[in-house]
């Protein structure tokens, strides 16, 4: 039987990308179809591809064509798109190829600190800056509006009043490695 396909979209270092990879690499009804940067020096391409995994590189201007996106995934017969670190805008069309089939990882209790601009370490040190008591991760399905679309799930931690931008990144990529993988599956298997 055909195994449910996905394609992860990421920028820089992959640990979330490599993560799923590792999570989905012997499953019996999923699959990582590929993985798509658009930056040529990501450290997710080569760590995917060591995993034997296929990766893609496309520019800035390749990456914001809809039809192409679109026409590639149905290719390589993607069922779903994950973002894992992915800093550029969906094209519409993808998102109306995939209605709900598109999943967002945050690194925010959205709808707190979402939004252009809010991004890896901006979001952790807005956060720290307001002297949050707490922050989180959200993963969501993606709709036209960047961080707006509807929640799948979050998971939070506490800050202490000591704490910095460094602590809380850390304990936002725990919470990442130990939820990402299962969510994306349970929400796939629902
Ligand atoms: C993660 O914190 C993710 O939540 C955010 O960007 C970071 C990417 O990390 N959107 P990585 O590339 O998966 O290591």
């Amino acid at each position: 039987m055909k195994k449910i396909r996905i394609a992860i979209f990421a920028s820089g270092t992959g640990s979330n990308a490599i993560n799923m990879i590792r999570f989905f690499e012997n499953h019996p009804s999923i699959e990582v179809g590929f993985v798509l940067s658009n930056k040529s020096d990501a450290p997710v391409l080569n760590a995917a591809q060591a995993l034997g995994v296929e990766v893609k590189c496309y520019d800035n201007k390749k990456v914001a064509d809809g039809d192409f996106l679109v026409s590639l995934c149905q290719e390589h017969k993607i069922d779903w798109v994950v973002l894992a670190g992915y800093l550029r805008l969906i094209p519409t069309k993808l998102i109306e190829a995939f209605p709900e089939k598109i999943i967002n990882l945050h690194p925010s209790l959205l709808p707190n600190y979402g939004g252009k601009g809010m991004f890896g370490s901006h979001v952790h040190k807005a956060v720290i800056e307001n002297k949050e008591t707490e922050s989180g991760i959200t993963i969501h399905f993606v709709n036209q509006e960047f961080d707006k679309g509807k929640i799948i799930a979050q998971f939070r931690c506490t800050i202490a009043e000591n704490e910095g931008v460094s602590d809380l990144e850390k304990k936002i990529r725990y919470l990442e490695q130990g939820y990402l993988p299962t969510v994306i599956q349970n929400t796939i298997l629902a």
